[in-house]
């Protein structure tokens, strides 16, 4: 088959955790007689750098014309400590999604027995949590307008904004999903406070007659901020807007252990993009420390979404599964044992999946 994707590693760690997903990407194409086709392109502060925008038109263009993206992180302390700025590099990632048109962002969230002591949380709440966040991500406080300050600068307003269309593909998505799965389905919003909550409350209403396989329940995001933490294994797949989603997957990182583990899938209307949910990590950027697996279980997904390739995607899987039997992990997750560097984990495993063929 041929694999024909966009690689776009971004700021900070991005580059060396997408260097490892990506010869992790040839080694799977390599087994499989994948005819692999990749091209690097500039987004974040690199391309700030070279053109003044995060996300430019030649970017785009080649994500338009590859089957995927893989994607690394964006961000930098840099602009993080200076609010002033004109351009910052995360509205590449938000100019990104929004020409893409990838409204859904999917962030599986499962615990790994091998990890089970990383996590703050006790053994018996997390072993075996298995559930699916499902953010919405074109939409909301993220993209409405006005946006801004008022003259005098003192005071300074962000709008959420959601309409009916948009709230009815990302709930018709999740149903879908939960449909293949334990066929729950968690949807979450601030119905009690928002009205943009309370419209999704209403479509919702109106959608959930069609799916009658599947048990839906409505939850405050306040409230299921507490229950993902106190029982995560009560869920199955959970739906919520942009901003919720953010917060609630960052959250629900921590019942894995860490946040460098967690893949996630943004699909839509044209090319989708895989990425890790963690971000630019500065502080660890060039140190060759950062957790590649996140990266590389994108790059999994990204075999199963984009291209059908299931076997290839439980190839990954299973290898990166038998790293961390085999203890072979960067140092965010090395239980006192030794921490292995980004690039000798990215190698282990690249050698593993050839064992595993
Ligand atoms: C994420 C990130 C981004 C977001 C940032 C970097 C703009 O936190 O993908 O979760 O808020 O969407
Ligand atoms: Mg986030």
């Amino acid at each position: 088959m041929k694999i024909n994707i966009a690689v776009l590693s971004g700021d900070g760690i991005g580059p060396e955790i997408v260097s490892q997903a990506l010869n992790v990407v040839k080694t799977i194409c390599s087994v499989y007689n994948h005819d692999l086709n990749y091209e690097h392109a500039l987004v974040g502060v690199a391309a700030i750098d070279a053109c003044g925008n995060p996300y430019p038109d030649s970017t785009h263009e080649l994500c338009m014309n590859s089957d995927a993206v893989l994607f690394g992180a964006i961000g930098s302390p840099r602009y993080d400590n200076d609010p002033q700025a004109k351009v910052r590099p995360e509205q590449g990632l938000l100019a990104m999604r929004k020409k893409l048109g990838l409204y859904a962002n999917i962030r599986p969230v499962a615990t790994f027995p091998q990890l089970l002591h990383r996590s703050p949380l006790r053994r018996d709440l997390v072993e075996d949590a298995d559930f699916v966040c499902i953010r919405e991500l074109t939409g909301g406080i993220y993209f409405g307008r006005p946006q801004g300050r008022s003259e005098d600068g003192n005071t300074a307003y962000d709008t959420c904004v959601y309409t009916k269309e948009e709230i009815e593909r990302i709930i018709r998505l999740a149903y879908r999903y939960a449909g293949e799965r334990k066929r729950q389905l968690t949807i979450v919003d601030k119905a009690n406070v928002l009205s943009t909550s309370r419209l999704w409350r209403q479509v919702s209403q109106e959608l959930e007659k069609e799916y009658p396989e599947v048990k839906t329940e409505y939850m405050f995001v306040d409230n299921a901020a507490m229950q993902i933490i106190q029982c995560p294994k009560r869920f199955d797949v959970i739906v919520t807007e942009n901003m919720f989603g953010d917060i609630l997957t960052d959250e629900a990182s921590v019942i894995t252990g860490s946040l460098g583990m967690l893949p996630s899938a943004s699909i839509g209307i044209h090319t989708s993009v895989f990425e890790p949910i963690h971000g630019s990590y500065p502080q660890a950027a060039g140190r060759d420390i950062a957790n590649p697996l996140a990266t590389i279980l994108s790059a999994a997904l990204m075999f199963e979404y984009a291209f059908g390739l299931k076997e290839e995607a439980e190839h990954i899987r299973k290898t990166v599964n038998e790293s961390l039997n085999a203890g072979i992990v960067t140092e965010d997750i090395a239980a006192g044992g030794r921490a292995f560097k980004t690039s000798e984990t990215g190698e282990w495993i690249c050698k593993q999946i050839i064992v595993n063929k």
